[in-house]
């Protein structure tokens, strides 16, 4: 059983719920965040915050250290992550990290120049134990960030992802697997496809939004110029719009369709549909 684990990203949509589910197991542990006096409000008084920047060397100290494992989360559609996250995790694991769970993206594996794949490879190579997270798009974008602000401003979801289906996962499902992968030391050297128990595309999703939230909320397909000017207009950087453009790309060819069985098998309960989902974040869209 794990004792310290680091979770990084713990302000993010994973993040926040695995820290939640890690105290709840009685695991100490320590949320990774650039701005740790932002960060009570978020996580509770339970959790001690960190101040932990990729970027920042001098923060690495403090919480790698004490921990025993590090949840490793990379900062989201970052082109450079591996360039980003290499020499935090190369230090990690010369300061007595025993084990590294890696939040990396749904078919990652088959991508060698993917920024993920390359920070997996590099996880491989440094002999760590290991365990890689592929997470499929979280029913989450739905009710935060920019397709939110969509259906709440405009009463539709505008994405160039026209009918691709995509076997969207709910993000507390994911915590929920890293959480239990985090306290056992039978997943080192395995990767778990996440995703959700059945595929959509963008129509049938915003149908579901409509019947729980009781207003009529549609999908528009917009050309992939709208989406990158809406994201550049949102202070996107030009690099990270890119690879936002080809998530899009991967969904309207149903390169997110694939459904995986080892979110029930790793929680021994059925994965989140998008209709629970949904209902329990009927608000989100009023
Ligand atoms: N979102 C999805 O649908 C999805 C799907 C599949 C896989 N994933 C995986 O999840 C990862 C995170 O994506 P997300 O959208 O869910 O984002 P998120 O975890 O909700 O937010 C990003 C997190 O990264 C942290 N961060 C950003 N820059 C950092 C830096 N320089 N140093 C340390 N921490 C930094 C932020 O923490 P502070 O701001 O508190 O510092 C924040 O908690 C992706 O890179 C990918 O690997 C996401």
């Amino acid at each position: 059983m794990a004792e310290k684990v680091l979770v990084t990203g713990a302000t993010g949509k994973v993040g926040t719920v695995l820290v939640r589910l890690l105290l709840e197991r009685g695991v100490e542990v320590k949320a990774g965040t650039r701005r740790p006096a932002d960060a009570e409000g978020l996580l509770g008084a339970r959790v001690e915050a960190v101040e932990l920047d990729y970027e920042a060397t001098e923060t690495w100290d403090e919480a790698v250290q004490w921990a025993d494992r590090v949840f490793l989360v990379p900062p989201p559609f970052d082109p450079r992550s591996d360039d980003l996250l290499v020499p935090f995790l190369d230090w990690a694991v010369q300061s007595g990290t025993e084990h590294v769970v890696l939040l990396s993206a749904m078919g990652a594996e088959a991508r060698e120049r993917m920024a993920l794949r390359r920070v997996e490879q590099r996880i491989e190579r440094t002999g760590v134990a290991w365990t890689f997270l592929r997470p499929n798009i979280y029913m989450q974008n739905f009710s935060r960030g920019i397709v939110a602000h969509q259906i709440r401003d405009m009463g539709e979801v505008r994405l160039p992802t026209e009918d691709g289906m995509v076997s969207f996962v709910d993000g507390r499902d994911v915590a929920a697997v890293a959480a239990a992968v985090l306290t056992v030391d039978e997943h080192a050297g395995r990767a778990y496809t996440l995703t959700g128990p059945e595929a959509l595309d963008h129509y049938q999703a915003a149908a579901i939004i409509s019947e729980v939230s009781g207003r009529h909320v549609g999908y528009m397909p917009v050309d992939e110029d709208e989406t990158r000017y809406s994201l550049l207009a949102a202070g996107w950087p030009e690099d990270q719009a890119e690879t936002f453009s080809r998530l899009m790309t991967a969904i309207r060819e149903s390169r997110r369709a694939g459904i995986s069985q080892d979110v029930p098998k790793l929680l021994g309960r059925p994965a989140t549909t998008f209709q629970a989902f949904s209902r329990e974040h009927a608000e989100a869209w009023r």
